[in-house]
This record gives C-alpha cells, structure tokens and sequence, in this order.
C-alpha cells in the first residue's frame, strides 16, 4: 500500500495504524485495506481515462457497502456480475445509472432486478438473453440501454483460466462466422433494447497493450460493418467502446505493470486512430478495472504458528511457515500458482534471510499462500506476517473450506482504523443450518 513505512519501535504502520494494534484489536487473519490507496487508484484511472464515469469498477475484484460508497464518492462507474454484487452495490447507496451488468448467464430474476433498479447498461452475452431481456424490459415498460459482449479472438498471456477472449470459452459472441452480427441484428429487432456500444474483456493481469490493441482494432471492424449493414441513421447511437479490465499490478518487487496514464493515453490514441482509418467518429473508450484499483492497497496480516524443517533429498531443506489462514483467505497461489510476496511486520529482524514456504492451515498439501519467500530465520510463533497486493480476489473468492470462518475487512486512514466486515463467527456457521424436526 502507498501509506505502509515502517517505524523505529520496527513496527508496520498502514496510513499511521501500527499492524500490532491491528491484530490485537481485530484478530487474524485480518485484510487491512489502505483507504487512501484505494480512492487514489480510483482517481488515477479516472485522470487517465478522462472522466470518472467511464471507469467502472469491477466489483468480482471486492464488494462490500462501504467499497460501494467510496467508488461512488470517487464518480466511478461499477460492473457487477451476478444479482448478489447488484444487491451489495445498491445497498452501498451506489447510483444505478452508473452499473452496468454482465454475466454469461444471468438469471431472468437478476434481469429483472437489474433493469427495474434501473441500471445503466446490461451487457449481453447470448442470443437467448436478448430474447430473454427484451421480455423483461417489455414486461417493465422500459427501454434498456446495452452493450453486446465481443469475443475477439485475442490470446492474452495470461493464465489460461483467466484468459477470455480466444475463441474457445464461454463468453460472448464469436466476431468469427458471424455470431456478432447476427446479435447486432437481433438487438436491433426489438422493441425494448437499444445498443448503445460493444464490449470486450480479453483477460486479467495483462501487462502489454497488444491484446487491447488487437482487441480494439477488432471491435472497430465491426463497428465499421454494422455502419455498413444497417446504416448511419439506425447506427448513430451506437458510440462506446468498452475495453473490459485486465490491468495488471505488480505482486512482486521484479513485477513491473505499465502505468496507468500510459496505457490509457495509447488505447485512446488507438482508438481514435482505428476509428479515423474505419472512417467512423470517435467512440467513447470505457474499460472495466478491478485488481488495478483494489489489489495493491489491500495487505492480509497473518499470525504465525507452527515452523517446521523438512528434510529434502540431499542436504537440503524446507522451512514451513503455517499461518492462521491459507487457501479459504486466499485460494489465488493453488488456483493459479500466483505468486506474493510476505513480510515480517511485527517487529525487526537482523537475522539471516533464509527461504520459506507460507503455507495455511486446511487440511491439504496445496494450501500454499507462497511457495518460495525469504524470511528471517527467527521468525518464530506470534510473529505477524504481512502478504502484499491481496486486494482483490482474495476475500471475493475466500470460501469457508474446513469451516474456518471469513476474516475481518478492516479500512484504515489517517492513523484509524474502520471495521468494513466483521469476523465471521461459528454462529455464521451455524445460521445457514434448518433446525431439526423430530
Ligand atoms: N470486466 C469483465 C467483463 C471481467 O470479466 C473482469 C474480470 C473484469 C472486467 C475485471 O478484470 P481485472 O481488471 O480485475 O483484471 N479470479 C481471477 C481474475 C478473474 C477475472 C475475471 N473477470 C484472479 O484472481 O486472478
């Protein structure tokens, strides 16, 4: 986080909160999110790309009501993906108008909460949910704004499950035989549906323009032949561009992401070339960030417990460190072998580094948080342990795997901390539970 340092007792502030205080005040595990850091990355991509409205938040990356009011303080716009992340959005006070929904596969009653909430866009995802939101806008007696999700057939290096637009998956419509167009006409066939722009989402943690290059060269082609096919008049309206999100941030010190202004001044700049050689006016570009904004400002405080050696072929050996949580806080290392990196924050160590392995407490061999990391060698049972960047999709993914309940979501700036979600608590466990009759 950009408000991290640490202080002469050799204790981690974040925005001023020692980490100490933190833990003895909220238990651990606990996610501590740096205020400061969050809105200022929301202003950063809001600079970059021109208008605060034409960012939306992704919200898969971490919801809650009070992530829902700053991104609104901040004008962002927000994507939610499921009728759950709406609910939270709008419970945060978040304006409508500025939501858009995705989904490959939204529910006729998300649908319907969408469109009578009143959401600004719903993007579309398959020629059964045109059908199927047509019928719900008609049913409310609305028009509703959309966007037509594109798969562009980009490979984008990233890991293949978060990976989107290459042809073979299920997302969006298929830019090769056809498929877009014929979602275009269908759209345009309708009573109660009016496009308004196409989108893409080419994947996550992409640190090179080249697939949004591609992708946007792409869309524009299209765009050009849907001008052609229907006409300048029917087509007029349909002026947004939507880029998906996928910025990558750095995990670790050697992780180097473009910045922000530099990514956003190119894609502009690609746009308005792409549109000028297709003859057509300039779209509005809109993306879709979520790890690029909530990941970095976000660490996960850990308490150690167990420290084992084990015994290697040779001389060699491994040092376990075992922490309080692991893959139900952040399931990111075993999914996608991605990789983090830790400190020592309760206190300083003049000891030698050697290499550890952070590793949870769950009842499996795959429950790693870091596979290799260098930790002082008295790191030792009570000591607390900060792994960086897990702002996004760690709480968002956490699950209660070997019943171990959900951490604390605490906000801290200037030198306090908020409570955002509490500790889940065995009677959490126990709520979801019917009684039993006899
Ligand atoms: N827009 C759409 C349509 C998306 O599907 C996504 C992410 C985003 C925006 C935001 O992407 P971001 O800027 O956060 O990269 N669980 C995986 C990431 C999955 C991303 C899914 N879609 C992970 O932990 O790496």
């Amino acid at each position: 986080p950009r408000g991290a340092s640490r202080g002469a007792d050799g204790v981690v502030r974040l925005a001023g909160v020692p980490v100490t205080e933190l833990a003895e005040q909220y238990g651990t595990p606990l996610f501590v999110i740096d205020e400061d850091d969050f809105r200022s990355r929301c202003r950063d991509m809001a600079r970059a790309f021109g208008s605060p409205e034409r960012v939306h938040y992704a919200s898969k990356a971490f919801l809650s009501s009070e992530i829902a009011r700053w991104v609104a303080d901040e004008g962002l716009s927000m994507d939610v993906a499921s009728g759950g992340e709406l609910a939270v959005a709008l419970h945060g006070g978040f304006p409508a108008e500025r939501i858009t929904m995705h989904g490959n596969n939204k529910s006729r009653a998300e649908l319907r909460e969408a469109v009578s909430a009143g959401v600004g866009h719903v993007v579309l995802d398959s020629m059964q949910e045109i059908d199927r939101l047509d019928a719900v806008a008609a049913e409310l007696g609305v028009v509703q704004e959309v966007l037509i999700r594109i798969t562009v057939g980009v490979e984008a290096h990233t890991h293949e499950f978060i990976a989107t637009a290459h042809e073979d998956q299920k997302f969006g419509f298929s830019l090769s035989g056809g498929a877009a167009l014929d979602a275009v006409r269908r759209v345009f066939e309708t009573d109660n549906l009016r496009l308004v722009g196409l989108h893409s989402h080419i994947g996550s943690q992409i640190f090179d323009v080249d697939g949004f290059e591609l992708a946007a060269h792409r869309v524009i082609g299209l765009l050009r032949r849907i001008v052609d096919e229907f006409g300048a008049a029917k087509t007029s309206q349909v002026n947004v561009i939507d880029l998906g999100g996928g910025l990558g941030i750095s995990y670790l010190d050697s992780d180097d992401p473009p910045p922000v202004d530099d990514l956003a001044a190119k894609l502009a700049n690609i746009v308005a070339t792409e549109s000028a050689a297709a003859g057509l006016p300039v779209p509005t570009l809109m993306v879709e960030p979520g790890r690029a904004i909530a990941g970095p400002g976000t660490v996960t405080l850990y308490e150690v417990g167990t420290i084992k050696d084990v015994r290697l072929d040779g001389n060699a050996s491994r040092r376990y460190v075992s922490v309080d949580g692991g893959m139900s806080d952040n399931i990111r290392t075993a999914l996608y072998q991605a990789e983090y990196d830790c400190r020592l924050v309760s206190r300083d160590s003049r000891a030698e580094p050697v290499v550890a392995r952070v590793v949870g407490k769950h009842c499996e061999s795959g429950d790693i948080v870091i596979r290799d990391t260098w930790l002082p060698d008295d790191v030792d049972a009570g000591d607390l342990l900060a792994v960086a960047a897990t702002g996004a999709y760690c709480y968002s993914m956490s699950s209660r795997y070997n019943l171990l309940t959900r951490p604390a979501v605490v906000a801290v700036r200037d030198g306090k901390p908020r409570l955002v979600l509490r500790r889940e608590t065995v009677a959490d466990l126990l709520s979801l539970e019917v009684q039993e009759h006899d």
